[in-house]
């Protein structure tokens, strides 16, 4: 196959593209919408993400060997069902299958049905119902938007009249639309999280690089979500036999539950996990590739990935075990002001001067009338650092972050902090 198609315009996209071009420089790659950094990758095509007519149109006249929906919007719209009902392999979940993420009362319903560890939650409609709900469940307690959200979607309430403002902000003023219109009021889980993410043909899976992603604004895990800050792969210290668990108890009993519903799912399945005391549970799930995840997990990945999401899109993943860099990968993200409420954008960025085992992949980046580059969404860039040690990669990351000219910009500077006290 020598021609690949990207959906998506993100942090995530870049890396995907990267690799992909990395692996194989004579591949024909074009994305759409894309952004400047992909484009030194491939050939962009001013197709919005959202636009499914238009880039089942693009893949048409294109006739890509593959396509790789990066975002959930388009997954959620039925791109895959769309391109796969022309003819198009794609990788990525059907509408059906990624309702896993479009419908947070969907997966709770699936994971119940399947048994599958998770915190304590009930569907609400109705104001006073889910407040009353959160007052027997006690602070803290979550407050989540059943519909996609861009990672803005849930609050962890430390008090009482917190949940009931947010219950009223999302089932009374509608704050999120019909995003909201149905919402989980949920147990709080203690622990540190994990995200786990499979490549999947629906049946077998194949784990990529446990990642932490740093869903705070703010250093010290302070200030509102987001839809990621940061994130680090692999996981120092988590043991192979915590993977396996995780495998056995969440990953193949969601995918057999999507399967007997007859809609298996093919893609990336990521899990968003809790290691609470009584084991893993299950924060959410995703229907793709997690953002910044994929930038810290796609560097340290030795083997080609094209094969691999090709034969899990296909149906029939490769049985080839993957190889990975023996090194760890940091990724901070850079943020425009105003984000994640409502960035501020059109602002120049200077990028400092290219550094060995330092990757910047662009997100909201567009370029200007001049040619410049300028800032054009929440997250910006994505800077990793990869490095033989952890301390290392955080020290590349942070400080090639720090050094981006970006007026306003907002970065965490403790993405691993808490993995350095650790080894303190
Ligand atoms: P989600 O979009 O469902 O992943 O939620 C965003 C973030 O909110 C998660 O990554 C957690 O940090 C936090 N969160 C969500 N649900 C819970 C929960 N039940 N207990 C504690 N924290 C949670
Ligand atoms: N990093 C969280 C996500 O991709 O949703």
């Amino acid at each position: 196959m020598r021609k690949a198609f990207i959906v998506g315009a993100g942090g995530r996209e870049h890396a995907i593209a990267w690799k992909l071009a990395k692996d194989d420089p004579g591949l024909e790659l074009i994305a759409a919408p894309g952004n400047p950094g992909i484009a030194a990758h491939a050939r962009c095509v001013p197709v919005a993400a959202s636009d499914i007519a238009g880039l089942v149109a693009l893949a048409d006249a294109e006739r890509p060997g593959l396509t790789v929906i990066g975002p959930e919007a388009p997954l959620a719209a039925g791109l895959a069902d769309e391109l796969a009902a022309r003819g198009h392999l794609a990788f990525g979940p059907t509408a059906a299958a990624a309702r896993i993420e479009s419908s947070k009362a969907f997966a709770k319903e699936l994971m119940r049905e399947a048994r599958v560890p998770t915190a304590v939650a009930a569907v609400f409609t109705e104001p006073e119902a889910a407040r009353r709900y959160a007052h027997e469940l006690g602070a803290p307690v979550v407050i989540k938007a059943s519909g996609l959200a861009a990672g803005k979607g849930v609050t962890v309430c430390s008090t009482l009249s917190e949940a009931d403002q947010v219950v009223d902000s999302l089932l009374a003023d509608h704050v999120l639309g019909d995003a909201g219109s149905e919402l989980l009021v949920e147990e709080f889980m203690q622990g540190e999280e994990l995200s786990v993410l499979v490549v999947t043909d629906g049946e077998r899976f194949m784990p990529l690089l446990p990642a932490r992603d740093h869903k705070r604004l703010g250093d010290g895990d302070t200030g509102p979500n987001t839809g990621g800050m940061g994130a680090y792969a692999p996981v120092p210290g988590i043991p192979p036999e915590l993977l396996d668990e995780i495998g056995t108890a969440i990953i193949a009993p969601t995918l057999a539950a999507l399967r007997a519903r007859g809609t298996p799912f093919r893609g990336v399945l990521y899990a968003g996990l809790m290691l609470t005391p009584e084991g893993p549970k299950v924060v959410e799930f995703n229907c793709r590739f997690g953002d910044p995840e994929t930038q810290a997990i796609l560097p340290l990945l030795k083997s080609p990935l094209l094969p691999l999401l090709e034969s899990a899109a296909r149906g029939a993943l490769t049985a080839d075990a993957l190889r990975w860099e023996p090194a760890y990968a940091v990724t901070t993200v850079v943020a425009a002001a105003g984000y994640p409420g409502r960035p501020r954008t059109g602002d120049p960025i200077a990028l400092p001067p290219g550094e060995p085992d330092v990757l910047v992949f662009h997100a909201g980046t567009a370029t200007g009338s001049g040619g410049e580059l300028i800032s054009a969404g929440g997250r910006v860039l994505a800077v990793t650092g990869v490095a033989p040690t952890f301390e290392l990669a955080v020290t590349r990351s942070r400080e090639t972050a720090e050094r981006v000219e970006l007026e306003g910009k907002q970065l965490r500077s403790d993405i691993g902090s808490r993995e350095l006290a650790r080894r303190a």
